[in-house]
């Protein structure tokens, strides 16, 4: 523990992407929000919903495998992709770059 990666975030609608300092062991969905970016989390991180959905542009192989619960959940999300993730599963153990898709098609937080 104790190391720390990078995050960057490419946003949807948003030209510049965001790149921030990760501690190991904290999820995809911690590093957003800690940051104030905005991910919608309807289920309170854990499982259940599919509205922290993000895609993995880089650095998949970093993140821990996925499960059969998180992949019904991405079978739901909207516009799923090859690479969705849901962010609250992803435990961050090396660089990653996502991109967070359009979050204005949820309702909630
Ligand atoms: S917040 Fe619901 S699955 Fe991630």
């Amino acid at each position: 523990m104790g190391n720390t990666y990078t995050v960057k975030f490419n946003i949807y609608n948003q030209t510049t992407p965001v790149s921030v300092n990760v501690r190991e062991g904290d999820t995809l969905l911690d590093a957003a929000l800690d940051n104030n970016i905005s991910l919608h989390h309807n289920c309170g991180a854990v499982c259940a919903c599919s509205t922290c959905q993000v895609y993995i542009d880089h650095g998949m192989n970093t993140l821990p495998e996925i499960s059969d619960a998180e992949e019904d959940f991405i079978d739901r999300a909207v516009a799923p992709k090859i690479n969705s993730r849901l962010a609250c599963q992803c435990i961050i153990s090396g660089d990653v770059e996502v991109t967070i898709p359009d979050q204005s098609v949820h309702l909630g937080h």
